[in-house]
């Protein structure tokens, strides 16, 4: 929609206005307190057709705590019609506070539906940098397109976010991020830089780690070139976890252990007030509309999960099984949402009006067996909770007349996935009722094995575990047209980057076509 030389233009502006802070990004491990308290930049997110929520956090000593003071600071803000922040049309101060981190979530109202805004924040004699962001189109308008960049799984260690440089080059509407913002521990080879800290447990470490992931210049970069809409997936908190079920621990103190984990992540994210955890609690799932083109369904597939089935006492990750070795795995009753999540998105399916009905959830849909004789299922995405993604697939056949193919928008798994999605796998006969398109991650490594394995499952269109990236996706009422983005090396950050596939949905056919 727009010109990516805006993003380019805001960069040298941003520059300009914040030079401290963006000088900061280079050295910041050696900076101590007393630095720009906006050394993590400037983000926003959850746009409706009058409002955003504008997100910073002050932070002059930001892998250290943040090195505030225990008391409120004031912080000013402005939003403007133009970049260079000429043309404001609300301003005003709001109070960051300790207990938050000193971070701000700003749910601003009153502006005008599908516009581009830019703001800025300023406090403690600082300016933050300039952030670009929109509104949705009004309700009952059909927008001309929306371009959305969908991300995830960026362990630091393994590689630079030349993935977000480009991200923010690109200029989208939208970023759709699911899951794996941080790592809370260390793994992988080769890496390209650290944690420079302990496997995270506590609300301090968890909000350090964040910190250290937000220091990045690109990754601040992607932030403030457009709106986000964010989900989580395990490693916010830990690996493989269900509920109230962690590696090595459970119950209460897996409970404590997630509680710091979810406050940071509300800490950092441009998420609004209501998303604020309550104790280890936190309601993530939500709705965001975009005109009569895009209704987004954002899951949270970790809080209420069941157990993983056929777990092995002590040994900690997702097991795989097979349907004989695990009879447990096609119990009916086991959910990956939990009931009242089910619940509201059967009724937003069913009631939902826009054309392009769009789930962004954090693992893969498509089933995927492995093996050579008897399929074995990895059991932490969909394919553990097999009853529970057959009711999913099920509701989505009977959406309303007018509603285009249902969009399934995935992550974690490491690699490209294009698939077409029916209530029963073994039928492929069927009539497919969705069309899922799976993200690699933006720098989190893989052994690269997916493309030996999807030759078995028919309804995978495309698997590709090689390489590391992003998916662009773009809707027109007539059209989604997806594009699987890949850099050529995740190590460096000026990497350049390279289209890998191109996949195109019709509105009324659940099918993968050549784009
Ligand atoms: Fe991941």
């Amino acid at each position: 929609m727009d010109d990516s030389r805006d993003v380019f233009r805001m960069r040298r502006r941003g520059l300009l206005l914040a030079a401290p802070a963006l000088a900061l990004c280079g050295a910041l491990p050696a900076r101590g307190a007393g630095g720009n308290p906006f050394a993590l930049g400037v983000a926003s997110g959850e746009p409706t057709p009058t409002g955003v929520v504008l997100w910073t956090r002050l932070a002059p000593d930001p892998l250290r705590g943040g090195g505030m003071p225990d008391a409120p600071v004031p912080v000013e803000w402005v939003i403007a019609e133009d970049e260079a922040l000429r043309r404001p049309v609300r301003s005003g101060r709001v109070m960051a506070v300790a207990e938050e981190a000193h971070s701000v979530h700003l749910e601003l109202d009153g502006l005008r539906p599908d516009r581009w805004y830019w703001y800025r924040f300023t406090a403690m004699g600082e300016a933050s940098s300039i952030g670009r962001t929109r509104t949705a189109p009004a309700p009952g308008t059909m927008p001309r397109g929306l371009h959305i960049a969908v991300a995830n799984c960026q362990q630091y260690e393994h590689g630079h976010y030349g993935a977000h440089r480009h991200i923010a080059a690109s200029a989208p509407d939208l970023v759709a991020f699911l899951g794996d913002y941080i790592y809370e521990a260390s793994w992988g080879r080769n890496l390209v830089r650290s944690h420079g800290g302990p496997t995270a447990r506590s609300l301090e470490e968890y909000r350090n780690r964040h910190a250290l992931y937000r220091s990045d210049p690109d990754l601040q970069d992607a932030h403030a070139a457009c709106p986000w809409l964010v989900t989580w997936d395990d490693h916010e908190v830990s690996n493989d976890y269900a509920n109230d079920i962690g590696e090595g621990e459970r119950g209460a103190a897996f409970l404590a252990r997630r509680a710091g984990a979810y406050q940071a992540f509300w800490e950092h994210m441009p998420l609004p007030r209501s998303a604020k955890p309550e104790g280890p609690n936190a309601r993530i799932f939500r709705r965001a509309v975009f005109g009569d083109l895009a209704e987004f369904h954002i899951l949270d597939d970790r809080q209420y999960r069941d157990p993983q089935p056929c777990q092995v006492p002590d040994r900690g990750g997702a097991p795989r099984v097979t349907e004989e070795n695990c009879p447990s795995l096609n119990e009916p009753a086991r959910s990956l949402l939990g009931a009242a999540q089910e619940a509201w998105l059967g009724d937003g399916l069913r009631e939902g009006r826009a054309r392009w009905p769009v789930i962004l959830q954090q693992t893969r849909m498509a089933r995927l067996g492995t093996g050579q004789g008897a399929p074995v299922y990895w059991t932490d995405g969909w394919d553990g909770y097999p009853a529970a993604r057959r009711r999913l697939l099920e509701a989505l056949a009977e959406r309303p007349a007018g509603q285009a193919t249902p969009l399934v928008l995935g992550g974690d798994i490491h690699a490209f996935l294009a698939a077409e999605l029916r209530p029963d796998f073994d039928r492929p006969e069927t009539p497919a009722v969705a069309v899922e398109f799976v993200a690699t991650s933006i720098t989190s490594q893989n052994n690269a094995r997916y493309a030996a394995r999807y030759p078995r499952d028919p309804h995978i269109a495309f698997a590709d575990a090689s390489r590391r990236g992003w998916l662009s996706l773009r809707l027109t009422a007539e059209r989604a047209e997806a594009a699987m983005e890949a850099v050529l090396d995740p190590r460096e950050a000026d990497t350049e980057a390279e289209t890998l596939r191109r996949f195109a949905v019709e509105p009324r056919q659940a099918r993968l076509l050549p784009g």
